[in-house]
């Protein structure tokens, strides 16, 4: 079986396709890059290009074969079974060649229906379950008379007869000015522009080149004919297309002076917190007003138990609002993988609540958890950076990020914001209960200053920098926190891990002498992030600990935390700032730390091997 998450572009217009699709692949490759292919219709055939690797390798072999046609398709892969061959790179053809196909999801009854193909005489070029499909509508196509809906008749009888999940956008031969496209559990956006006119898994793909987007919700099928388009479900029933600008987002998306989109998305957080930040606050300054929660505020006050559901940075972010909101509201939390979440049969207890957090608002197993959540009959609300995505969609309600596309696969700019928001939340039930406005006052605070201490800690980048030289040659480090600083552990070790491939494990400071101390020696770095409160001295304890193990230890420490020389052999100083967003900027010297670390060791931070940006596969 081949399991896909995987970009897709599909353009239609006046003039040649080629530069437009290689482009909206290049801006798609966080979804997957292990291999990338074309198909253009010609006229009577279609000519493809396939490669192994990175778009670049792509788009040179594209660039030589120089194809003028108005009408193609592309796609950029990235695989957890199936070999990682031109074979089984999209697009894949209909046997009888009447058809290309990109599809972006898992067809998991390929088997049967692969069977029943091979009944009819198709034979198979690759082991993928994308090219089953294609055959499935070209072998409809061949069963149906002749007419004007032959097309996507074809495709409509075909796709019922799947089970799983897909996007995609398929040519037919016979039909020169069309292109269809539909969606099931994988994400799909039509982008309408003056030219061309676009079916794309994101937005990002035709920025720049569309100015208008409609996200197709499950179900519905996108039919672009000439330069009309209109959505219809899967019966054929024409549905309302709503638009959205997209030209807004068009400078965000370029790299501009930084080296990598990790860094820009490091260096944009100021800003970007700014924009999670603006609005947000009630009229006398004590409380969060946060729009998506209104209608819920009875709900809201009557809660007996948030579950938090996410995966990876999204969750620690959780974490760190769990920590917050018992503080501030007395609520009980719980954080839950969504992945675990999904398949548990979690006890109903009183009034709870479901808070999906994902930055893309693709993430499979967040939306599955969401869907569970929703079969139980509990009130779900999403915190989510992208508009129109499927969790913004399903869920009663939810909070936007607002931090602007998030490119490198390492969440950055997503963890503050996410981080951020679950202060605010916190914030709004606390005075929703027994907060007082003196506390609350100091929180609002204490949240608007953080784009300026952010800056602050960011202007130290080159002190990180040395930092990261210095212990660039370790393979394993440890990263230890306590309370909301125990995520930010968790956190610092993971965008270590991901991007510059050193193991690295977050625990809680106090868990060191349960297990990881054995680990300590001098080639084994221990990153300690101090807290600023009454239990700073017990952070410091530990970390003496571990240097009479001859442990080398790097300390992350408010400024009027006083260390004893023995207890650390580096120091980075944050500010001293409200406990609330200091998760926050304890957080970004480890963003930093990981970037420079990996960047030392020449890897690509944006497209560490083997992931991908949105998980869109269980
Ligand atoms: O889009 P999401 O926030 O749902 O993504 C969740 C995780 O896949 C994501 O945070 C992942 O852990 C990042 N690569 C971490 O940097």
């Amino acid at each position: 079986m081949n399991l896909l998450m995987c970009g897709i572009i599909g353009y239609l217009g006046k003039g040649a396709a080629q530069e437009s699709l290689i482009d909206g692949l290049k801006r798609l490759e966080y979804r997957g890059y292990d291999s990338a292919g074309v198909a253009f219709h010609e006229g009577n055939e279609f000519s493809m290009a396939r490669e192994t690797g990175r778009v670049k390798n792509l788009a040179e072999s594209v660039h030589k074969k120089a194809s003028s046609s108005s009408l193609g398709i592309a796609h950029t892969r990235w695989a957890t079974h199936g070999a990682v061959t031109v074979s089984n790179t999209h697009p894949h053809m209909s046997q009888d060649g009447k058809f290309v196909m990109v599809h972006n999801g898992v067809i998991e009854n390929f088997g049967t229906l692969k069977k029943f193909l091979a009944g009819k005489g198709i034979s198979f070029v690759s082991e993928t379950d994308s090219e089953v499909l294609c055959n499935l509508i070209a072998y409809h196509y061949s069963e149906l008379p002749e007419g004007e809906d032959r097309f996507i008749d074809a495709v409509r009888s075909a796709l019922p007869q799947c089970r799983g999940a897909y996007g995609i956008a398929v040519l037919c031969l016979d039909y020169p000015e069309t292109m269809i496209g539909a969606r099931r559990g994988s994400p799909l956006v039509v982008g309408l522009g003056e030219d061309a006119n676009f079916i794309a898994s994101d937005a990002s793909a035709f920025v720049g080149r569309a100015k208008e987007a409609v996200f197709l919700n499950d179900g519905e099928l996108a039919i672009l004919k000439g330069n009309e388009f209109r959505i219809s479900t899967m019966e054929g029933q024409e549905t309302q297309a709503i638009s959205h600008p997209v030209e807004q987002i068009s400078e965000e998306v370029e790299l501009g002076d930084y080296d990598s989109y990790m860094e820009k998305e490091i260096y944009e957080q100021p800003k970007a917190l700014e924009n999670t930040l603006r609005g947000r606050f009630g009229e006398d300054g004590t409380t969060a007003k946060l729009g998506g929660l209104e209608g819920h505020e009875d709900e809201l006050r009557n809660l007996d138990r948030i579950i938090f559901v996410a995966c990876g940075t999204a969750r620690h972010a959780c974490m760190v609002g769990e920590y917050l909101i018992e503080k501030l509201a007395r609520v009980p939390v719980e954080v839950e993988h969504a992945s675990e979440f999904r398949y548990r049969n979690s006890p109903k207890a009183g009034n709870s609540l479901v808070i999906a957090v994902s930055q893309s608002g693709e993430t499979l197993d967040t939306l599955e958890a969401v869907r569970e959540a929703k079969t139980k009959g509990l009130l779900t609300l999403g915190i989510t950076n992208v508009v129109g995505s499927s969790l913004a969609r399903e869920t009663d309600g939810g909070v936007y990020q607002r931090v602007g596309p998030e490119i490198g696969v390492a969440s950055t700019k997503a963890f503050s914001s996410q981080a951020c928001l679950c202060a605010m939340l916190g914030l709004a039930l606390g005075r929703m209960r027994d907060l007082s406005p003196t506390d609350g006052q100091a929180i609002v605070d204490g949240l608007n200053k953080l784009p300026k201490l952010v800056e602050e800690v960011l202007q130290k980048g080159d002190q990180i920098k040395e930092l990261a030289t210095k212990y660039s040659k370790a393979e394993h480090l440890l990263f230890l926190g306590r309370q909301s600083l125990y995520p930010v552990a968790l956190e610092g070790a993971l965008k270590l891990k991901e991007i510059s491939y050193a193991h690295a494990e977050g625990y809680p400071a106090a868990e060191l002498k349960h297990g990881p101390i054995a680990l300590i020696n001098p080639e084994c770095p221990s990153v300690f992030i101090v807290e600023g409160t009454e239990l700073s001295s017990k952070t410091i304890a530990n970390m003496q600990e571990v240097k009479a193990r001859k442990g080398p230890v790097l300390a992350i420490a408010p400024q009027s935390v006083e260390i004893p020389p023995e207890a650390a052999d580096d120091i980075f100083r944050i500010p001293d700032a409200h406990e609330v967003i200091r998760p926050i900027l304890a957080n970004l010297p480890l963003q930093l730390f990981a970037y420079h670390f990996a960047r030392l060791r020449g890897l690509d931070v944006d497209k560490p091997r083997n992931l991908a940006k949105s998980v869109t596969v269980e």
